[in-house]
Parts: structure tokens; C-alpha cells; sequence
């Protein structure tokens, strides 16, 4: 089997972060997001990738090249005008032909198990299947309504607090027969959601909801990257490159801590950053790789990227700092700035 992962949105909802970068490859607890969903399909055997690319895919392309550093077969399927997620899953056919493909969003963090879904599309003989995760507030999203043998029966966009018969969401995870693709009309924009999964519904063909109660998290909002820190430290995944742990904090190479200076597990300290006197990195906080906290300085719930610098006597809570960015005087919380920003 292989599959198709969406990476060609703009990501505007995290700008600036993403100014410079696709939210596909945004540092996540040490490496680029789409570490995960690999490490993911590879659990299920799956390693052959096509990424569905448009914004900024060079950027994408230098991180994984053809994939073999990660030990997957990775294809660019680009596009030159954004074509929406069903547009972009019909773009990447041709790198998919042939066998059932799994597409996934490229910005969800989630531990479904693909293999127990493939073995579910399979049991049901489906022709489309939809990994759907329940959520505590759903009212924020699209419904997917299911009968007893987990048949799509609706879709239910942004429903009422009334409305709300079921919890259960599209989670972007998807399992698709190749006929599927004969529903895309080429080379056009067009929605999965909106467009396809609708046509599916409407054409009675097999179409099914695998429901996953396990972690399920997208990455698309400066406060949902954060959390999403939050819940990898606190153990929800295993962290995609080796750090030398100690208590709870996990350290890179080469890390530097002044006298007097001290780290408060979980943690993140990446490669090189240096502590000095008397800074102070609290619960929740990722450092990148030459970071920078000068004396004083203290961070709670915080996310820096690389080359980030922290001025003397600083204090940040919950704040995104992008590369090089520098932190000058005391941010609010939720202040986001991207690379190079100073403030
Ligand atoms: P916002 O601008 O913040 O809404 O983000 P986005 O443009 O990435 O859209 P959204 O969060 O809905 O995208 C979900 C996933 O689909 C992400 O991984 C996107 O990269 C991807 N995606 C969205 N639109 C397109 C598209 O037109 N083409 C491709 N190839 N991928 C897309």
C-alpha cells in the first residue's frame, strides 16, 4: 500500500511561523512535523509517500529529498495553483496507482492505527474510509454520522450545541480504493470534503467511518501547536530524535548551563543553546538547537526555534518564538513572532 500526505496549504492560521515554511515542516518536540506521519505509515509498512506539494515545496523537499534518510520512497506531486484536498489527491495519482492508498492531512498529530483500519476497510469491503476521532466540543467541526455497522449515514457541518447527536469528526485520515479517484475531476480546485465525500455519500457506494478514541491533535493554530508540545512532553508520543534525558528534561548536544541556572522538567533543551546565570526554563518549554537565554531570563510553556535569543531578565509564558527571533522585552502570552522577529 502506499500513500498521500496533503502539504501544500498555506498554513495562514500559524503565520508568521509559516511565512518562510510550509506548517507541514514546523519543528515539533525536536524535528520537522511531518517526522510523525511517517514514523506512523512506517508502523503500518507502508513506505512509499507522495506528498501533495504547492507552497513553498522547496523548502519541504530540502528537509526529506527522495526519503531515504528516513527510509521511506518519498514522490513530489506538485501543484501550481492551490487545487483544495480533493484536487490534491487526484494530483498525486499517478505516484498511487494501482493498489487502495492512505491519505492522510499533513497536519494532524494522531496515534490512530492504520493497520487496524486498513483491516477494517477491508472487513467491510468499502470503497472509501474515513478515520473519524471524537472530540469534546464539536461544534467546531464538520460531523460524521455513522449507523450501527459504521456506515456514513450524514455529514453535519458546524452543528448547534443541539445538533449535536455524536462527537465524532473527520480526523484526515483517509482510505481510499483506487476508483475513488475516478470521482476528482482533474486539474481543478475541488474539496474532499465539500465535493467528494458528499458525491461518495449520495452515489450508496460503500463508504465507512473507522472510529479511533485514541490521541488525535491538529497542529494548525498557534495555540494547538503549543498544546500539542505540551501533550508530546507529557508523554502522548515518543519523541522522534534522541536526546541524553535526565529527570524529565531532555537534553541536546552540547547544551551549556551557567551557575545558578536551572531546568524544570519536561522539558526540551536542543543542541547547543546555552543557559545563563540564573535563567530559568520552567514545565512545558522546547528550546531549539543555539538558543540563547541570557541571565534571568525565564521561560514557562514556551516553544523556541533555533537561534532564538532571550535578553537578560526576560520573562515569557506560552509564547512561539520563530528562528532568530529575538525576545527584548516581556511578551504577553500567546505572542507569536516569526523568524527573525524582535520584539
Ligand atoms: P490555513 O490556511 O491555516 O487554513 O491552513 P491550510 O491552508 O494548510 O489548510 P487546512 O488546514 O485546511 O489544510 C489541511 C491539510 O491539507 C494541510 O496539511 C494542508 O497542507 C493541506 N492542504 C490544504 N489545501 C491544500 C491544497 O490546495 N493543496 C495541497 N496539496 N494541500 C492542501
Amino acid at each position: 500500500m502506499k500513500a498521500i500526505i496533503l502539504v501544500g496549504g498555506q498554513g495562514t492560521r500559524l503565520r508568521p511561523l509559516t511565512d518562510h515554511i510550509p506548517k507541514n515542516i514546523v519543528p515539533l518536540c525536536g524535528a520537522p512535523f511531518l517526522h510523525y506521519p511517517i514514523a506512523q505509515l512506517k508502523k503500518a509498512g507502508i513506505k512509499e509517500i507522495a506528498f501533495s506539494v504547492g507552497y513553498k515545496p522547496q523548502a519541504i523537499r530540502k528537509v526529506y529529498g527522495d526519503g531515504r534518510k528516513l527510509g521511506v520512497k518519498i514522490h513530489y506531486a506538485l501543484e501550481k495553483e492551490p487545487l483544495g484536498t480533493g484536487g490534491a489527491i487526484k494530483n498525486a495519482e499517478r505516484f498511487v496507482k494501482g493498489s487502495p492508498v492512505v491519505v492522510l492531512n499533513g497536519d494532524i498529530l494522531t496515534d490512530l492505527p492504520l493497520k487496524k483500519m486498513i483491516a477494517f476497510h477491508q472487513r467491510k469491503k468499502s470503497k472509501a474510509t474515513l478515520g473519524l476521532v471524537r472530540v469534546e466540543d464539536s461544534t467546531a467541526y464538520g460531523l460524521v454520522l455513522l449507523d450501527k455497522g459504521g456506515r456514513i449515514t450524514r455529514f453535519l457541518e458546524k452543528p448547534t450545541r443541539e445538533e449535536s447527536v455524536t462527537d465524532t469528526i473527520n480526523a484526515g485520515v483517509y482510505l481510499f480504493e483506487p476508483s475513488v479517484f475516478d470521482l476528482i475531476p482533474p486539474k481543478v480546485n475541488y474539496s474532499a470534503e465539500r465535493g467528494l465525500f458528499p458525491g461518495l455519500l449520495e452515489s450508496k457506494a460503500p463508504f465507512y467511518g473507522y472510529v479511533w478514541g485514541g490521541y488525535w491533535q491538529d497542529i494548525g493554530t498557534p495555540r494547538k501547536y503549543l498544546t500539542t508540545h505540551w501533550d508530546i512532553l507529557k508523554g502522548a508520543f515518543p519523541l522522534p530524535v534522541k536526546f541524553r534525558k535526565k529527570g524529565q528534561v531532555y537534553f541536546g548536544k552540547g547544551v551549556r548551563l551557567a551557575k545558578g541556572a536551572r531546568v524544570t522538567g519536561p522539558a526540551i533543551i536542543g543542541d547547543g543553546s546555552i543557559l545563563e546565570a540564573g535563567a530559568q526554563i520552567r514545565p512545558y518549554t522546547v528550546l531549539g538547537a543555539g538558543c540563547r537565554v541570557k541571565a534571568g531570563g525565564t521561560l514557562s510553556k514556551s516553544v523556541l526555534w533555533d537561534g532564538v535569543l532571550v535578553a537578560p531578565g526576560i520573562h515569557l509564558e506560552e509564547v512561539v518564538l520563530g528562528q532568530k527571533a529575538q525576545a527584548l522585552s516581556n511578551l504577553p502570552k500567546g505572542t507569536v513572532l516569526g523568524d527573525g522577529g524582535r520584539m
